[in-house]
């Protein structure tokens, strides 16, 4: 029954290709919702951070992730619609995140998903949090159309996509062990910086110089590796600690960000001239990185490619890229969800 509904207003919305989604995610630690209209127009975004319940345990506690997603997700979701001014009856369909994810946090998006779109016959669609953060890029750039080179670095993913359409991608390559995410947050433990790492290490870095030379770890074509990178900053911090020398942090984080980023941004820049792309996108938590951003843009300028990377409000997790992604499932891709959809909490790219 809710299925024959929820397939009509699909095939409605496809027909006339408009769509106003309320989009949940919730697949980490920040329980967030938007109203994003026909993929690339946000009329509002709501987030609600878990940072400071994680803080004092150095990391993401899944337990007490799901918990707040719980305490949270119906006021994230009622704000989102009320700063957009309607309400669930101006909704046309439903988007969540399905993975990949902690699962418990997971669930508890899908479930208040689920239950909004049973309630309100609306179509519902599950989305990859990746290819969300991709997505990201066609609200922060409303012209962006496939194919482009995209650049994914996120706490657990680092790869090299072609996109090739709305709904598909070609993988060039990708890290071998660490992302490049998880490499800021475990440098930035070893030095005592606390989490989230990135915003930290970016912070310290801007009163350090780029004076110790850590590797910059070669792969062949378009693979990435950030275990040797990782190792060489502890070893670095554990012989000047044997030897009794100074461990200047602000120095080891300019180092460390400049060995991390450079050798994405050179790889993403290969791949746009040798595929022949002339725009490149990023997409991910890291990318909100300012040494990353200014050395994308002048890596593309030198070499005529046109860069987009969202805003850094798009960049880190957050509803709209969810909505973005949704929109593009629900017109160009393989139908919607029923309600038997779960979470996937290792879903691949
Ligand atoms: O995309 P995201 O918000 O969540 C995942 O899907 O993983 O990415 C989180 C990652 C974390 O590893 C965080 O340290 C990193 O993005 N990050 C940064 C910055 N802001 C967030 N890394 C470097 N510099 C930043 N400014
Ligand atoms: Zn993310």
């Amino acid at each position: 029954m809710y299925i024959d509904t929820a397939t009509e207003k699909y095939q409605k919305l496809k027909s006339s290709g408009q769509a106003v989604i309320l989009a949940i995610e919730s697949s980490c630690d920040e329980t967030a919702a938007a109203v994003v209209k026909n993929g690339r127009e946000v009329l509002s975004s709501h987030i609600y951070t878990q940072i400071e319940l994680h803080k004092k345990f150095g990391g993401v506690v899944p337990e007490v992730a799901s918990r707040s997603h719980t305490e949270k997700i119906n006021e994230t979701a009622e704000s989102a619609l009320q700063k957009a001014g309607m309400s669930f009856t101006d909704i046309d369909a439903i988007a969540v995140t399905m993975g990949a994810g902690l699962n418990g946090a997971l669930l508890v998006g899908l479930s208040y998903a689920k239950a909004a779109a049973l309630a309100l016959s609306l179509p519902l669609i599950g989305v990859n949090h990746i290819r969300g953060h991709i997505a990201a890029n066609y609200i922060a750039d409303r012209e962006l159309k496939p194919p482009f080179v995209c650049l994914v670095v996120s706490g657990g993913h680092t790869a090299l996509l072609e996109v090739t359409s709305y709904c598909a991608h070609r993988y060039l390559g990708g890290t071998v062990d660490d992302a490049a995410g998880e490499a800021f947050d475990k440098v930035a433990r070893v030095l005592g910086l606390g989490y989230p790492g990135g915003p930290a290490i970016q912070r310290a870095a801007r009163l350090g110089q780029n004076n110790i030379a850590f590797p910059k770890i070669q792969l062949k074509g378009y693979d990435f590796s950030y275990s040797g990178l990782k190792t060489a900053v502890i070893n670095y911090i554990h012989n000047q600690k044997q030897k009794g020398g100074e461990i200047n942090v602000p120095d080891v984080c300019a180092s460390f960000q400049v060995a991390a980023v450079d050798i994405l941004i050179e790889k993403a820049v290969l791949a746009c001239r040798e595929l022949k792309q002339s725009t490149l996108c990023v997409a991910g938590g890291v990318s909100a990185n300012e040494y990353l951003r200014e050395k994308a843009g002048r890596a593309c300028a030198e070499n005529g490619i046109k860069l987009c990377i969202p805003p850094l409000e798009l960049c880190t997790d957050n509803a709209a890229m969810i909505g973005a992604e949704g929109y593009n499932k629900l017109m160009y891709g393989e139908g919607i969800s029923g309600l038997e959809l779960n979470t996937a909490a290792s879903l691949r790219l």
